[in-house]
């Protein structure tokens, strides 16, 4: 919560009676008002307190532990931590979870915020394998079922796909229509080029492909008609105002700003191949609200550690993991494709756990894009 700055507002907008009083009122006012500035500009101390001074501690990137006391902070309202846990609990107790409208919602200005809404925990127990079960029993059930699907793009000719990157093409969904008219957009973020044929056929099939890399040698590469390559990293910056005062490499952008900057205003297909960067990445989708300009969302996602930035023990890792994914649900996506990698090694969490794959394959159609 933000004692300070709440505490300042409310003092500011005290009434003063008297002449004193008001000049007392306002001296109070300034000094309450002026202290959480205080806090941004450090001038001395070590490398450690100046960052603590700079970024407030609840404006700190926080690992996956410590959301679980601090529930969906927007940065303007302070949250009552323990009317949530109770909240929580109560949800445990008769096994409710939902898509809870943050407060903040109401405002006519929406904030932006800078932390997911944490779920439930699994059981009051908080234990690895309640965490596991109920996220594995998630990624394994499809939310709505597809009459066609695609594996690997358009042209459909290659049968020795590597991966089934799998879109929908039901014409209920949007996705299909784009395709006839040729006027689908796909981005592919990816590390590596190995695996590039579900590009190459979504473009030889007329969509507009953007597939961003870091790791090619000129920043902007067009191959044929419809398939680009970009020079750029994807970042999962906290949207928090403080964490952005920081200097940003160029090359290292968030998609929201990768769309602006290109004027995109939505993206038919995203399909994210990212090595474990995949939940921050999403997580940055979901805060920045970039998910909403996506229509479906195919997504590699681990499972063997973590994942980049990703900390805590491993039932509030998997309880992280679950919630991102619920946030989607939230924001009426459906998940419509499941694939377990069983090339890959059977281990969760670096443990042998219920049957559980290191690495699926998932979509998802945004059911508002109908
Ligand atoms: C945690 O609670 C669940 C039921 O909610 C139970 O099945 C499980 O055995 C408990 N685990 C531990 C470690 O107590
Ligand atoms: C994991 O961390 C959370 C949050 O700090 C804590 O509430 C929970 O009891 C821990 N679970 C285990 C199994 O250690
Ligand atoms: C384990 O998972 C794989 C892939 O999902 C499945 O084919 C297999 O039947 C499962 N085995 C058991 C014992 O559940």
């Amino acid at each position: 919560s933000l004692p300070d700055i709440n505490m300042g507002k409310r003092q500011c907008w005290l009434p003063g009676r008297g002449l004193v009083l008001r000049l007392a009122t306002l001296a109070l006012t300034l000094l309450l008002c002026l202290q959480p500035w205080r806090s941004y500009y450090p001038s001395s101390g070590t490398q450690q307190e100046a960052t603590d001074r700079k970024y407030p501690k609840q404006y700190q990137p926080q690992p996956a532990e410590g959301l679980s006391s601090k529930r969906q902070v927007t940065y303007i309202r302070a949250s009552s931590n323990h009317q949530e846990d109770i909240h929580a609990e109560r949800a445990v107790e008769t096994g409710h979870s939902s898509c809870k409208a943050l407060p903040a919602d109401r405002l006519r200005r929406k904030p932006r915020r800078w932390r997911i809404h944490l779920q439930p925990w699994a059981s009051l127990n908080r234990s690895l394998g309640d965490e596991a079960s109920r996220f594995l029993r998630y990624i394994s059930t499809t939310q709505i079922s597809c009459r066609r699907l695609e594996t690997n793009g358009l042209m459909g000719r290659s049968k020795s796909v590597k991966k089934p990157w799998t879109i929908c093409l039901d014409d209920r969904f949007s996705l299909a229509r784009q395709v006839r008219d040729q006027q689908c957009r796909l981005y592919s973020l990816g590390l590596g080029a190995q695996d590039n044929q579900f590009e190459v056929s979504m473009a030889e099939g007329g969509c507009d492909v953007h597939r961003f890399e870091p790791s090619i040698k000129l920043s902007h590469v067009q191959q044929g008609q419809h398939l680009w390559y970009h020079r750029l990293a994807i970042d999962w910056r906290d949207p928090n105002p403080s964490v952005s005062i920081r200097k940003v490499h160029s090359r290292i952008k968030t998609l929201g700003t990768i769309l602006s900057e290109f004027g995109h205003w939505k993206i038919d297909v995203l399909k994210v191949d990212m090595e474990s960067a995949e939940w921050k990445i999403l997580e940055n989708l979901i805060l920045e609200e970039t998910i909403e300009q996506i229509g479906q969302l195919v997504l590699e996602i681990h499972l063997h550690w973590p994942g980049f930035q990703v900390n805590g023990n491993d039932s509030s890792v998997v309880r992280y993991w679950y919630s991102l994914l619920k946030e989607l649900e939230c924001k009426d996506f459906r998940l419509f494709y499941i694939h377990t990698d069983l090339s890959k090694p059977q281990t969760f969490l670096r443990k042998k756990m219920l049957n559980a794959s290191s690495c699926y394959t998932l979509s998802w159609v945004n059911g508002k894009w109908t």
